[in-house]
């Protein structure tokens, strides 16, 4: 009967993405695999501040959520009013969820008085969005972070590796069959 409950719901977040593809960029939610490797970088030990950008269905919000202290705050940018409706219903006070576009990572701060993010982790779909406003993005994400922070994104091809290369002194590259589709990982380090 669970797996039935959670093989529909499966069904429910694909059929979402699908039909949001222009913003989603993807079919299926991440895989555990992958979000172990995004996250495999982040000392969780620490009081952090983290932004999820695009956060989506939440299946990458609640593995942060499960690892990170008590004390620790995860600020959430999703575009999409379902999405964020959605993670508005998780029922942590550590998670502060923006109806807003992941370029306005600096408004959220202000917001809860912090001056610097620890890390980032972002499922953006970089390919499909506008060049100035993943500009913008970029520029946004370097600025809020702390030195030593870390940019941690996905993507299913290496087509955004040169907008990031100039703006962060070192990028590693991680590559998981894991997931549907296979994906590449970019931590970045500022
Ligand atoms: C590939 S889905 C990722 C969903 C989930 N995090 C996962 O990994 O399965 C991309 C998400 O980014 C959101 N998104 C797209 N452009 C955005 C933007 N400019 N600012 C914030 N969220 C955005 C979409 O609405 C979607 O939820």
């Amino acid at each position: 009967m669970v797996e039935v409950m959670k093989s529909g719901l499966k069904l429910r977040d694909s059929l979402r993405l699908i039909r949001n593809f222009k913003t989603t960029g993807t079919i299926t939610p991440s895989s555990t695999k992958l979000t172990e490797r995004l996250l495999a970088s982040i000392d969780f030990s620490e009081t952090l501040v983290i932004a999820e950008l695009g956060p989506g269905n939440g299946c990458i919000t609640r593995a942060i959520l499960d690892r990170m202290n008590k004390d620790s705050i995860l600020l959430c940018l999703e575009v999409n009013q379902d999405f964020a409706s959605e993670l508005r219903a998780i029922d942590d006070s550590r998670l502060r969820v923006y109806n807003s576009c992941a370029s306005s990572m600096q408004g959220a701060l202000d917001e809860i008085g912090v001056a610097k993010l620890d890390h980032i982790v972002s499922s953006l779909p970089l390919a499909l969005i506008d060049g100035d406003l993943l500009s913008s993005i970029l520029a946004s994400a370097q600025s809020n972070l702390k030195d030593g922070g870390r940019f941690l994104q996905y993507q299913y091809s290496l087509a955004n590796y040169w907008d990031m290369k100039p703006i962060f002194s070192d990028i590693k590259l991680k590559f998981t069959l894991r997931n549907m589709p296979p994906a590449f990982v970019y931590d970045c380090l500022k």
